[in-house]
């Protein structure tokens, strides 16, 4: 496909201004543009015609199944966008005066209380813009407590699992921390030998997320919770994998003490491609006084924003935080209600269907019970036909399906991680099956089918390495790069 700039003719336009005969305004000569703009020049249909062919390249939860392990990918129902695009909450200026944002004041402090309720803790701050800036905000209010009780200089080490999303290991490090990390047994729980040996008084707390990143439910967690706490530690939720456990068993309940949501995942944003996201963290009564400020509080029937938060970790970001995250939110919590148990029951028994319909086929290094996604492992594919986890993937995309989170968790070799997610009907997760299946099957007859995959997408394999070290993200104008892989 030509770029929209190879596609220019001198002179076309696209519409033109009518010529009010307004004065034209002096500028200074030595602002002046010396030549024309290097725009691209193309009649309106040409120009129409250049973006839906690039946007009918897309791939999507609206084109496909989307089975990426850890982020979620469910289908977002379309009223929450209208409710979204409501004049009133839409055109609403964030410096707005309390009295004049009341609905949007009071939306934010519903979804407050629903998220406490989720959680099973009684604080919750809504500031947060992604799942790793809430934990990088419950660190910093790990830090703070810690100072508050004079033993600050004490604490500096934060334990994660081996199994860890790579952002706790990097907020940790962003945070000061001095980063532990524990072993995983061989059912997949927290090594509670190796968490015992590890526990001092220089703790200052466990990130977990619970399921893991494995697909499982920690089995042991009341212990590990009691590890911690027994040493005046405190416990952090990731709650990226919230999805399985929604109405069913709360982080509070388990013994955590600061929880972040991913809005995005588990509330339903449309999220691929990196955005828009929500983090919110919800934290035990005596950790509320350091959490952001401001803080949407309620007197009586209204509803304000605390400034007054005098022990406060202050601001992590601007205003009250991502609001059309918060009414997409919050309209996907209203339109479900209770059901909410439904969406991680459905979420948890599509991943175990699929989970069953693929057993026989790949190895499943951690065979049990999955929650709402699970972890298999081509490292047999790659021994007896040199085949790995990124071919598979690869060829997946011959297949119209997108590529599962492939090499993660770290401690499975060859990882392929699933989430089909609940909103899937069984026909897709049938026909999911089947693929993988057959995929197998090329593996062993026609291996090289997979290492060249994929064949029939519009751009073939790439350099992952060359494309993320050196992409070409701006237009040579006339020396044109060459982009060898495209059709
Ligand atoms: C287990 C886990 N933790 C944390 C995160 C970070 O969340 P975010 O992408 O919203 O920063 C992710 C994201 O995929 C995740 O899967």
């Amino acid at each position: 496909m030509q770029l929209i700039y190879e596609k220019s003719q001198a002179g076309r336009r696209a519409g033109r201004v009518p010529d009010y005969g307004l004065p034209v305004p002096e500028v200074p000569a030595e602002l002046a543009r010396k030549e024309p703009p290097r725009l691209p020049e193309l009649a309106e249909n040409e120009i129409v015609r250049h973006f839906t062919n690039l946007a009918d390249r897309n791939f999507g939860v609206d084109t496909g199944f989307y089975p990426l392990g850890s982020c979620t990918m469910k289908y977002n129902p379309r009223v929450n966008e209208r409710v979204a695009r409501l004049p009133g909450f839409a055109s609403l200026h964030p410096h707005q005066e309390d009295d004049g944002a009341q609905g949007a004041l009071e939306l934010m402090w519903e979804l407050q209380q629903i998220l406490a309720e989720v959680a099973g803790l009684p604080a919750v701050t809504l500031q947060p813009a992604a799942g790793s800036q809430g934990e990088l905000t419950g660190l910093m209010l790990m830090r703070a407590y810690f100072a508050d009780r004079g033993e600050g200089d004490q604490r500096d080490t934060i334990m994660t699992a081996d199994t860890a999303h790579g952002t706790n290991p990097a907020s940790v490090t962003m945070a000061g921390y001095r980063l532990v990390k524990v072993a995983t047994t061989e059912r997949g729980n927290l090594d509670l030998d190796d968490l015992r040996a590890k526990v001092d008084e220089r703790t200052t707390g466990l990130m977990l997320t619970n399921p893991s990143t494995l697909g499982l439910f920690d089995e042991d967690i009341e212990e590990v919770a009691e590890i911690f706490h027994s040493r005046g530690a405190l416990l952090y939720y990731d709650g990226a994998n919230l999805n399985a456990v929604v109405g069913k068993s709360r982080p509070g309940d388990m013994g955590f003490d600061i929880v972040h949501y991913n809005l995005h995942k588990t509330f339903s944003q449309p999220h691929g491609g990196g955005g828009p996201g929500g983090g919110p963290v919800a934290v035990r009564a005596d950790l509320e006084p350091f959490l952001p400020s401001p803080q949407v509080v309620r007197d009586g029937e209204a509803f304000r924003l605390d400034r007054d938060r005098p022990k406060s970790i202050g601001r992590v970001r601007g205003f009250a935080g991502p609001f059309g995250v918060f009414v997409r939110s919050y309209a996907y919590m209203r339109a479900h209600g209770a059901d909410l148990r439904a969406m991680s029951e459905t979420a948890v028994l599509n991943a175990n269907y699929v989970l069953a319909g693929l057993r026989d086929d790949y190895e499943v290094p951690y065979d049990r019970l999955c929650m709402h996604e699970f972890v298999l492992s081509a490292r047999a594919l790659k021994k007896e036909y040199g085949v790995t986890a990124l071919d598979v993937a690869k060829r997946l995309m011959d297949y119209g399906v997108h590529p599962p989170t492939i090499y993660f968790p770290l401690v499975v070799p060859e990882a392929l991680m699933i989430e089909p997610t609940e909103t899937e009907p069984k026909e897709r997760l049938d026909a999911f099956i089947e693929v993988m299946k057959t995929i197998a099957r090329e593996a062993a007859e026609s291996p090289e089918l997979l290492k060249d995959a994929p064949h029939h997408r519009p751009v073939r394999r790439l350099d992952e390495v060359k494309a993320a070290k050196e992409p070409i993200v701006k237009h040579a104008f006339g020396e044109r790069p060459r982009v060898e892989a495209e059709v």
